[in-house]
Order: C-alpha cells, then sequence, then structure tokens
C-alpha cells in the first residue's frame, strides 16, 4: 500500500524535475488506509472544511483533507506522508492562524484535527482532543465549576493556542496557558504516539510550550482545571476623542502597581471606508468582588463612552459573545506583532505615528476598504518556584507581565490585490515601532508566536539558548526533518 512515490527525478542534465500526481497517490495511499475519513474536492465536506477557515486567505485548496478520528489515524497519516518521501501537508487545529499556509496548503494535504475535539473533565484535569475550540471547553469545563487558562474568544482553537503560548482571561494571575499544560499526547514523525510531560520526555514537553508544530502532531492536551466562577469584565467603545485618554490610561495602568487579576487589552481601530477612529478596551477582573481594582482609570474615569458592556459573566459567555463578530465577518485578516518594556512615552509615540500614517495606507487601498487595528497588552508571567519551564525564554526571575507590552497591528480588507501592499505596510510599521522603541532603549526581542506575521522570527525572538534547545528536540524527536520540510507552513527552526 505504501509503494514509494519519488517527488524528483533526477535527469541525466542535471535538473530537477517534478514527477506529476505525486500529491494525488498520496491522497489514493490516505484513501486505503483512512477510506472514511479523507475528503476530496467537490464533496461536502471538503467544502465545508475550505469554508470554515475564518479569514478568506486561508482557504486554499489541498489536494484532499484528511480528517483523523483517532490518534492511530493520525499516526497512519503521517506514516503515509512520510513514505511518500515529498508531499508537502498542513495541520489546522482551529484555524486561526491569519499566516497563509500555516494550517491549509494549496496542491497538498492538510491534516484537519476538528473531528478529535472530546472534552472530558476528571477531577483537576480537563483531557482535551488537539481539534477543540475553546467555546466547546469552556461550556464543559463550566458545568463542574472549573475553568482552564483558554482563548477569550471561543471560535479560537485549543492546538495553535496552547503551543503557541496562550494569554487567556486569567494570565496575569496564573500564566500562560502552555504552562497549565499536564501532558500533550504527540504523534511523533516515526508514527510513535507519546506523552510528553514533566517525568516522560521532558525536553520535549518543554518544546511544545511555545515551539508550535516543529516537533509533532498534539493530539491531546492535559490541561490543569481551577476552581471558578463568574468574572466582571466586557467592552467599551469610546467617542474618537478619547483615543489618546485610553493609551494614556493604559500606559499608567502598566506604570502602576501590578494588579493581578486585570487582564485584556486597548485597540484603536480605524475604519478605511467610513474613516471613523474607535478607541475600544476589552477587559477582565478576575477577582469580581474586588473589582475595578487597578482597571478602574479605563472603566470608570474616562470617556466620552458610547458603548459600555462591562457585567459579571461566566468566561464561557465572555467567549461566546465575542465570537460573533469574528464569525460574521469574513474578511483577509493580516497582522503583526512587536514587544517593548514600557515608558511613560512609549505607547503615545507609537500611536501618534499609526494615527499619522494609517489614513492614507488605507486610502492608497480604498478598493479594498481596509481596516486597522493597533493593540496592546500584556504578557503573562513566566513559570515561577521551580515549575516545569517552557521555551519562551523569560528567566524565573523575569516579570515581563509587568514590565513589557506586546502590541498587534492588523489589517482587515476585502480585495486580494491589496494583499502585499498591505503586507508591506504592517512590515513598514513594525521597523517605525521598533525604532522607535530603540531610541527609547525599551526594545525588547521577544515576538509572540501567536500574532507573529510569516515575515517575523518568533522562535529566534526566544533567545539563542532557547533557539539551541528546540533545533536540538527536533533533532532528536524527527532526525530527519518530516516537520521541518513536508510540514510547509508554520516557524521554523532549520
Ligand atoms: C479572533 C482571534 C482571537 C484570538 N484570541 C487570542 C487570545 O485571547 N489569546 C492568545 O494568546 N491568542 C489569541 N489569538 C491568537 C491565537 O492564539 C492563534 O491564532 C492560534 O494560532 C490559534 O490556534 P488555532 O488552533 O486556531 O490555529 P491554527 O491556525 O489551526 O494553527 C496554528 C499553528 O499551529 C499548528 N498546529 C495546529 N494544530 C496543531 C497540532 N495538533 N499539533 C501541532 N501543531 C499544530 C498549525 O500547523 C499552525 O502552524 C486569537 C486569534 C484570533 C484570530
Ligand atoms: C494525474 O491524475 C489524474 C487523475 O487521477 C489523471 O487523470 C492524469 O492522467 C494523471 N496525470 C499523469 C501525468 O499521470
Ligand atoms: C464545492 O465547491 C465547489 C467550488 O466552489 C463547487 O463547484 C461545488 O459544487 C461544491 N460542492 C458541493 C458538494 O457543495
Ligand atoms: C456549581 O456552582 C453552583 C453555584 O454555586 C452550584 O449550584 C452547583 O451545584 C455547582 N455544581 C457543581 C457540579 O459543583
Ligand atoms: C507522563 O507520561 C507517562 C508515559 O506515557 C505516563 O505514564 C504518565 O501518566 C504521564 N503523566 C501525566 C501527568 O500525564
Ligand atoms: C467600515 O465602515 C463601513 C461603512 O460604514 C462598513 O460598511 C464596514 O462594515 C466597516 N468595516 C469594518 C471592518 O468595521
Ligand atoms: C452577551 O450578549 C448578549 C446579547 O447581546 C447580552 O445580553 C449579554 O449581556 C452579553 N454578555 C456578555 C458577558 O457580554
Ligand atoms: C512563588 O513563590 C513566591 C514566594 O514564596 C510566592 O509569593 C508566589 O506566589 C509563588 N508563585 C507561584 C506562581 O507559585
Ligand atoms: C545569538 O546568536 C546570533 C547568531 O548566531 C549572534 O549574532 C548573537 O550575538 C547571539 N546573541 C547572544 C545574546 O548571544
Amino acid at each position: 500500500m505504501h509503494h514509494f512515490t519519488p517527488c524528483l527525478l533526477w535527469l541525466t542534465f542535471g535538473i530537477f524535475v517534478a514527477s506529476s500526481n505525486t500529491t494525488t497517490s498520496t491522497c489514493d495511499d490516505l484513501s486505503s488506509a483512512l477510506s472514511d475519513d479523507v475528503r476530496f474536492p467537490e464533496s461536502d465536506l471538503y467544502n465545508a472544511s475550505i469554508s470554515s477557515y475564518p479569514f478568506l486567505q486561508l482557504q486554499l485548496h489541498p489536494t484532499c483533507i484528511t480528517q483523523p478520528r483517532t490518534p492511530q489515524e493520525v499516526s497512519t497519516a503521517i506514516n503515509v506522508l512520510r513514505e511518500s518521501g515529498c508531499t508537502k501537508f498542513a495541520v489546522r487545529g482551529g484555524g486561526h492562524n491569519a499566516n497563509v499556509g500555516f494550517n491549509n496548503i494549496d496542491d497538498g494535504v492538510t491534516i484537519d484535527m476538528h473531528l478529535m475535539s472530546a472534552v472530558e473533565v476528571n477531577k483537576d484535569v480537563v483531557r482535551v482532543g488537539a481539534g477543540a475550540i475553546w467555546q466547546k471547553v469552556y461550556d464543559e469545563v463550566e458545568k463542574y465549576n472549573v475553568s482552564v487558562l483558554g482563548g477569550r474568544i471561543g471560535v479560537v482553537g485549543v492546538a495553535g493556542f496552547v503551543t503557541g503560548g496562550g494569554i487567556s482571561f486569567f494570565g496575569p494571575e496564573r500564566g500562560w496557558a502552555c504552562d497549565a499544560v499536564v501532558n500533550f499526547q504527540v504523534v511523533l514523525a516515526n508514527g510513535d504516539i507519546v506523552d510528553a510531560n514533566a517525568t516522560s520526555r521532558p525536553d520535549l514537553f518543554a518544546a511544545l510550550k511555545g515551539g508550535q508544530s516543529n516537533f509533532g502532531i498534539v493530539t491531546r492536551f492535559d490541561l490543569k482545571a481551577f476552581p471558578q466562577g463568574p468574572i466582571w469584565g466586557g467592552r467599551i467603545a469610546f467617542a474618537p476623542e478619547a483615543d489618546t485618554a485610553l493609551i494614556s490610561a493604559y500606559t499608567e495602568f502598566k506604570t502602576s502597581k501590578y494588579d493581578p487579576y486585570a487582564a485584556g487589552w486597548v485597540t484603536l481601530r480605524y475604519n478605511g471606508t467610513s474613516k471613523q477612529t474607535t478607541p475600544v478596551s476589552v477587559l477582565w477582573y478576575t477577582k469580581p468582588e474586588q473589582k475595578p481594582g487597578a482597571l478602574k482609570k479605563i472603566t470608570e474615569d474616562i470617556g466620552p463612552k458610547v458603548f459600555n458592556g462591562m457585567q459579571t459573566a461566566m468566561p464561557s459567555e465572555f467567549a461566546r459573545n465575542a465570537s460573533v463578530v469574528v464569525k460574521t465577518s469574513k474578511s483577509r485578516t493580516i497582522w503583526a506583532t512587536t514587544t517593548f518594556h514600557i515608558s511613560p512615552t512609549i505607547m503615545s509615540r507609537i500611536h501618534r505615528l499609526w494615527k499619522a500614517l494609517v489614513p492614507k495606507i488605507c486610502e492608497t487601498y480604498a478598493h479594498a476598504n481596509p481596516t486597522s487595528e493597533l493593540t496592546f497588552q500584556s504578557l503573562a508571567p513566566p513559570p515561577r518556584n521551580g515549575s516545569h519551564p517552557n521555551v519562551m525564554g523569560f528567566a524565573e526571575n523575569a516579570t515581563p507581565e509587568k514590565d513589557l507590552v506586546f502590541l498587534q497591528i492588523i489589517f482587515y480588507f476585502g480585495d486580494a490585490s491589496a494583499t502585499e501592499g498591505l503586507n508591506n505596510a504592517l512590515k513598514d510599521f513594525i521597523k517605525m515601532f521598533d525604532d522607535i522603541a530603540e531610541e527609547e532603549g525599551v526594545k525588547n526581542k521577544y515576538v509572540y508566536l501567536n500574532f507573529a506575521a510569516w515575515f517575523q522570527e518568533p522562535l529566534q525572538g526566544y533567545g539563542n539558548e532557547s533557539l539551541r534547545t528546540l533545533k536540538r528536540v527536533a533533532r532528536k524527536y524527527d532526525p530527519k526533518g518530516l516537520f521541518q520540510k513536508q510540514l510547509a507552513g508554520g516557524f521554523k527552526l532549520f
């Protein structure tokens, strides 16, 4: 069944030619091995998978899509792909990474994990299939009056979120989502289904906490749960003229006493079609009986407000409501990120620059109806007190949750022809923001992987020591580089 399919034919004239139909024959092999779970173009299930990507640019067309139901089926798929010698593939969790090619592929095989989405609560550990989205997890765990460190928007996937770090409602209080994993079940390049945890394969365990798709396909996440009732929070939309006050208030929040119960972000949104600016805060206070804590300035003192959604509710409800906008407005979405140490002036300088340049950029690409967002938020604390490490590169005694701010800059737009220009605008913005930070002496090398653009290097941002560790672990568990070469997208080590 697994006949060897050569991908490149070596001709006597010394040129390589790709032999045709190799991916087609890999798909045929997958189909014989996993008959029920391979989808071909034109079928309903194929179309449903493609149209369920949240951003239009992610709707690529693979030769076939495999939708495994068990770790054994993932293992079979990996064996077929490896033995094909070269068929390119992609792995999709929730499909919410905006970078083209990270979670889908044209003319290759996409492994879509969504059928593996069981959520099982067992005392203080929640076992989550790697194809689950956070909404399903919250809905299930809240039946037991517990919560987990998950996404703040329900439609986002568990797999990409956790393996890239994961900033939750409880980030300031409880750390990164990846650090609350007690065990990853993983399919390695050789097809073995293994556990990675603090006592078994601890090197792989650490590498999966930030190293994402470089080591294997995670099939199950075992997450630490904690007792949790409702939290206070929500969205506030301010009048356009409140933009500078919002940035000052967030700067003040960051430079005042650290409050571990205050989480969330502030965003400036510029709609290039209506030419309207909307300053927004999306904040939570996870100890509702002490609200608003350090959020007072933003939630009470500044204005004018045009909408105030602050209320006490369960995380599942916040996550569900926040999903509505993402689900209903399909557009092209591109993003990039950078990180700096907070200073009294850095955020307002970055804001002023964006505000000065973004209308003109939107005007240039007016045919694509662009909207831009500039969002600022905090990182989570690193594992401390001898907790098992991740690979994000922060020392145990570092306090990035207090000292650092990361920004995300986004363009939403319609027409594909604007992609290159707006990507260049993202690159230019990141360069200019970094220049400002350098000039102030507050630049930080960390680049949050889950919001990094394809042209950025988040793994390098973890620092040389982490990068060396990651490379060593990848060589150990994937000596032939299946996940470096045949897995086409993602941030690579080699
Ligand atoms: C609307 C929205 C809200 C967000 N909110 C938050 C937030 O609150 N906090 C936060 O930290 N981030 C947030 N993010 C960023 C989010 O963490 C990333 O987009 C993340 O990639 C989403 O995970 P996914 O499974 O949906 O992604 P996918 O696009 O499916 O996967 C992302 C990457 O992970 C790899 N991958 C997927 N599954 C596996 C697997 N099983 N094993 C190995 N590798 C795998 C993929 O190959 C891909 O490279 C948000 C993003 C969006 C679009
Ligand atoms: C490729 O596969 C298609 C469909 O199976 C077939 O029609 C076509 O002849 C094949 N092409 C080559 C060059 O083998
Ligand atoms: C799937 O989508 C393609 C392209 O949009 C379309 O031609 C085809 O009819 C669809 N198939 C089904 C079964 O919906
Ligand atoms: C969860 O908490 C509610 C409210 O306190 C309580 O009524 C319910 O019995 C609890 N459920 C479980 C499974 O503990
Ligand atoms: C760690 O992996 C080993 C080996 O598979 C397993 O026996 C053990 O239960 C795992 N530990 C946790 C916490 O899951
Ligand atoms: C921008 O404004 C236009 C016109 O008011 C509106 O139709 C569109 O939905 C807005 N775009 C976004 C992304 O909010
Ligand atoms: C969710 O949306 C509904 C409907 O708009 C609203 O009534 C409810 O208060 C919202 N809940 C939260 C937590 O935002
Ligand atoms: C680490 O230890 C310090 C001092 O004992 C304690 O205050 C802190 O809460 C601990 N942090 C974590 C994350 O357990
Ligand atoms: C990290 O490695 C790069 C490239 O090898 C080197 O240029 C740089 O100086 C190193 N940085 C540190 C802090 O060691």
